[in-house]
C-alpha cells in the first residue's frame, strides 16, 4: 500500500497516544507467568503484540477479550501446560528476545522459535549466551539466527555484564532469573528501558537496582494485579516530530508514557529547540513502582543541531530515525554515534534511514555506528521505501508533511506492526 503525505500540512488537535508496544509485550508475558486471571486494559492491538498473545496461548494461556479489555489466564511461572512446540514470533524482535528467558527455565520443555524474513536476520546469540551460562540448552541456525531451539533446564543464577545496552537482553535474563536457583544480576553499560523491573516489582518479585546492576531473586509464583498499558512515547514521537517541523502546528498528546528511560527523543528534541511542554520523568535511583503518564503540548519552532552520544542512545533507540529527520531542518551538523545497534533492528536502520532521507534531498551520511546530517533548512520530498520496517514507513510520512513536495511512502502497511491507526490518526490532525 502506498500513502502520499502532502507537503506543508501542519498538525493541529488532540491525539491519544496508542498503547505502548514494549509494555504490552511484557503485560502478556507476565500475565502468562501468573496462574490467577489478569485483567489487561489498553493492550496494543497490533501485529507484534498479537504475536505475543498467540505465543502465551501456545503455552497454555487462555486469552479472553472482554469489553475492550483482555482477561489472560496464564499457565503460571512454570509453564508446563504445553512443554513442546513451535512458536511463531512473526516480526516481533522483543518477543523473540524476551520469551526464551521464561522458556529456558522450564525443565524438560523444548520449543522452537521462528518468525518472518526480517526476524530470520535478527541475532539471538545475544540471549543464547547468558541463558546457556545459566544452564539452558539453546541451538540457533549458524549459532546466531532463528529457528532457535530452546531446551529448558534447571537454571543457576549468574552475574551477567551486558556486552551491549539492550533492554531486551536485560529482560530476558531477569525472566530466567525468576526460575533460577540463587540471585541473578544484570549490569548494563548504559541505562535501558526499565519496564520489566517495574512490572516484576509490582508482581511481587524481589528485584533491586544498585547503580547499573539489577538483581532478581527466584520466585515460586508471580502475583500480577490488573495491568494498565500507558500510551507509547515511541509511537507518538512521529506525530510529535511532524508538529515540531511543520509551521503552524500545535498538537496535544494525551496519555503518553513518560518513563525517563523512554523519552530520550523528546529530551534530544528539546535540546534542539523543540517546544515540548509537559512533565517528563526525571532519572531516579532504584526501581519506581509505576509507569508515569502525562499530557504533552508540542509546537513548531526553529531547531539547532545536536550531538547524541552512546549513553543517550538506548533511551531514544527507536526514535533515532526521527533525530536524523529533525537534523535535516536544524541549523548545523547533527551527529548520532555509538548507535551500531540500529543496524540490527527490523532493517539496518543506519542504511535505510540514510538512503531513504538522502533520496528525499537530505545531506546525510552513514557512519559505522550512526550518522551525520547537515541541516539544509528543508527537504525536497519524493518517494520513501519502507522495506517492511514500521518505523521507516512512519518516518517517510512525517518527512512528507515537512517536505516541499510531499512524500509517497511505498509499503505504508508496515506501520501496522506497532501502530495500525497511524495514517488515520495523522489524517485526523491535518489542518
Ligand atoms: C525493546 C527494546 C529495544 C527496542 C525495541 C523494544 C523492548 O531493543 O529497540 O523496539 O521492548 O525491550 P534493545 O533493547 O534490544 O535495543
Amino acid at each position: 500500500m502506498t500513502f502520499f503525505a502532502p507537503a506543508g500540512k501542519g498538525l493541529r488537535g488532540t491525539l491519544t497516544a496508542p498503547p505502548d508496544k514494549s509494555i504490552s509485550h511484557r503485560a502478556a508475558l507476565l500475565a502468562g507467568m501468573t496462574s490467577d486471571p489478569v485483567r489487561v486494559t489498553n493492550y496494543l492491538e497490533a501485529a507484534d503484540t498479537l504475536s505475543t498473545l498467540q505465543a502465551v496461548q501456545a503455552l497454555g494461556a487462555i486469552v479472553e477479550p472482554r469489553d475492550g479489555e483482555l482477561i489472560i489466564r496464564g499457565p503460571g511461572l512454570r509453564a508446563a501446560a504445553q512443554p513442546t512446540g513451535v512458536i511463531d514470533v512473526g516480526n516481533a524482535g522483543t518477543l523473540l528476545r524476551l520469551l526464551p528467558g521464561w522458556l529456558a527455565g522450564q525443565a524438560d520443555g523444548i520449543w522452537i522459535l521462528d518468525g518472518d524474513e526480517s526476524i530470520r536476520r535478527r541475532p539471538v546469540d545475544r540471549i543464547a549466551t547468558p541463558l546457556a551460562q545459566m544452564g539452558a540448552h539453546l541451538d540457533a541456525r549458524e549459532d546466531r539466527y532463528t529457528p532457535l531451539t530452546i531446551s529448558g533446564r534447571r537454571l543457576e543464577g549468574i552475574d551477567y555484564v551486558l556486552p551491549v545496552a539492550s533492554g531486551q537482553i536485560k529482560s530476558c535474563v531477569l525472566f530466567a532469573g525468576l526460575l533460577a536457583s540463587g540471585a541473578t544480576s544484570v549490569t548494563e553499560p548504559a541505562p535501558t528501558r526499565d519496564h520489566t523491573e517495574r512490572m516484576l516489582r509490582q508482581a511481587g518479585a524481589r528485584v533491586e537496582r544498585d547503580g547499573a546492576t539489577v538483581t532478581v531473586h527466584p520466585q515460586d509464583e508471580l502475583e500480577v494485579d490488573d495491568i494498565h498499558v500507558p500510551g507509547d512515547p515511541s509511537s507518538i514521537a512521529f506525530h510529535a516530530a511532524a508538529a515540531m517541523l511543520v509551521p503552524g502546528s500545535r498538537l496535544v498528546l494525551e496519555d503518553v508514557g513518560v518513563n525517563w528511560t523512554r523519552v530520550g527523543f523528546l529530551r534530544i528534541a528539546q535540546r534542539m529547540g523543540a517546544v515540548v511542554v509537559g512533565p517528563l520523568e526525571e532519572p531516579v535511583d532504584g526501581i519506581p513502582d509505576a509507569e508515569p503518564v502525562a499530557e504533552l503540548d508540542v509546537r513548531d519552532s526553529a531547531l539547532g543541531a545536536t550531538v547524541v552520544e552512546a549513553g543517550e542512545v538506548p533511551l531514544a533507540i527507536d526514535e533515532l530515525p526521527l533525530v536524523a529527520l529533525l537534523g535535516c531542518f536544524a541549523e548545523g551538523e547533527t551527529i548520532v554515534r555509538g548507535a551500531a545497534e540500529l543496524r540490527l533492528k527490523e532493517t539496518d536502520r543506519i542504511a535505510t534511514v540514510v538512503d531513504g532521507l538522502r533520496n528525499l534531498g537530505a545531506d546525510i551520511e552513514a557512519a559505522a555506528d550512526g550518522f551525520i546530517v547537515r541541516g539544509t533548512g528543508g527537504l525536497r520530498g519524493g518517494t520513501m521505501e519502507a522495506h517492511g520496517d514500521h518505523r521507516l514507513a512512519m518516518l517517510g510520512a512525517v518527512a512528507g508533511l515537512a517536505s516541499r513536495e510531499g512524500v509517497e511512502v511505498v509499503g505504508m502497511e508496515a506501520a501496522a506492526v506497532s501502530y495500525p491507526r497511524f495514517t488515520a490518526d495523522l489524517e485526523s490532525l491535518l489542518g
